[in-house]
């Protein structure tokens, strides 16, 4: 549906040398509503377009004209603007200067002697034309406007997500390291006080004896421990590896990484962790991805014992190799949560602890972990007493 309301007030840039021509398509161009700016060549009509570039919204030109002709300023024209349309006049002797014009990208040609109806139908639409392309190129750049604010929120939940997790990290050390720490306390105290009593008779061979055994097995011991802290902080540094690397893993050992780091913590709160593990099947993962994944849900189960003062806390893991996937069922027995809220937990910032100060961005990440960076899938369903997550992830064919 054409519609000629779109002429008024537009402005046509329009090159011809025969001026009885100009002046009568002029003349109607203007009953149109449209404004007109002559030119009586190419040259005048290349000048006039580059003093008044703003307000022309379209070419209408001859070919053959003295100076420069038609096609010449066309080729300027298009140096500098891509996209303005332009439509020829030509008579038919002219023909085969259209095919050259094909790279020109013109919208359209009207045959001399001019049909002024066809005339005006092709301004439409070259107008119209003009209109949805500028309407595309707006939409596009608020589009990508949009979608570069995404990446921008994106960048930020990443980076808090990474905060909330050292700081899980730096408590689960804190857990980890307590008992070896007094452990080596208590060594270097012994030693310490023995010294201090002279409790080895150090004229005796036996006495002598005595204290290098004593004093051997005590520094054994501070190894021992020592060496255990070493292992904790290897362990965790890992975790914090950023470079990602994909391991073809069994989930198997993934799921005990996770249990060696998170064990204290569960221990702690006297939290009973029954295994199920039967997957066999290899898989390709970004591991640190997903034992973070692991972690959260285990953190969270914690979190809801503790918030519910559960009596005998309860977390059951499973796997089982499927078709061509692999899936980790996780199930807790803190009272689950309601129906309509199992989807919006995996929303940003959605959280239940704000006296906690939960970030509420823990389930956010593991979705996006697992849907996003594995391909997999992740859901929550309330299951006897507690909740399951269940994630499914590819497998190895
Ligand atoms: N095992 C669970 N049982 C019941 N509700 C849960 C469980 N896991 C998560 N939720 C609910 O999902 C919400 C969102 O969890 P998410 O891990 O994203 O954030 P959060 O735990 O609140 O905050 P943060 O992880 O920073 O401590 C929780 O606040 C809680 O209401
Ligand atoms: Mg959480």
């Amino acid at each position: 549906m054409m519609d000629k309301q779109i002429l008024k007030n537009i402005t046509v840039l329009y090159a011809e040398d025969e001026s009885v021509i100009q002046e009568g398509i002029t003349e109607t161009l203007i009953l149109f509503g449209i404004n007109v700016i002559c030119a009586k060549n190419g040259q005048e009509g290349l000048s006039l377009f580059q003093s008044n570039r703003e307000s022309i919204d379209l070419i209408l030109t001859d070919i053959k004209m003295p100076e420069l002709d038609g096609l010449g300023m066309i080729e300027k024209i298009r140096e500098l603007d891509e996209y303005i349309p332009i439509i020829i006049t030509t008579a038919h002797q002219e023909t085969n200067f259209l095919m050259q014009s094909i790279e020109y990208n013109i919208n359209d040609y009207v045959l001399k002697p001019i049909d002024i109806y066809k005339l005006e139908k092709n301004i439409i639409k070259a107008i119209e034309a003009k209109v949805l392309k500028e309407e595309l190129l707006e939409k596009n750049k608020k589009l990508e406007i949009e979608i570069q604010k995404n990446e921008e929120k994106q960048h930020i939940i990443e980076t808090q997500s990474r905060f909330a997790a050292m700081g899980e990290m730096i408590n689960m050390i804190a857990h980890q390291w307590r008992q070896p720490l007094a452990s080596i306390g208590t060594a270097s105290f012994n030693l310490k006080y023995k010294l201090l009593r002279e409790e080895f008779d150090l004229e005796t061979k036996e006495g002598r004896e005595q204290q290098s055994y004593f004093f051997s097995k005590k520094l054994d011991e501070i190894e021992f421990y020592v060496q255990n802290l070493t292992t904790t902080i290897n362990d965790f540094r890992n975790f914090f590896k950023t470079d990602k690397i994909s391991v073809n893993t069994n989930i198997q050992n993934s799921i005990q990484h996770t249990l060696k780091i998170i064990q204290k913590d569960l221990q702690s709160n006297n939290i009973q962790v029954i295994l199920d593990l039967k997957s066999k099947k290899q898989i390709d993962i970004y591991e640190n991805e997903i034992i973070h994944v692991l972690i959260n849900i285990l953190k969270n189960a914690q979190d809801k014992f503790v918030e519910k003062e559960t009596e005998n806390p309860k977390i059951e893991i499973k796997t089982e190799d499927l078709e061509d996937t692999i899936k980790i069922d996780i199930y807790d027995n803190g009272g689950g949560i309601e129906d309509d809220k199992l989807n919006i937990i995996f929303e940003p910032y959605f959280s239940t602890k704000k006296e906690k100060n939960g970030t509420g961005i823990g389930l956010y990440m593991s979705k996006i972990i697992v849907e996003k960076n594995h391909r997999g899938s992740i859901f929550a369903s309330n299951v006897n007493d507690g909740i399951c997550f269940s994630i499914i992830l590819h497998s190895m064919i």
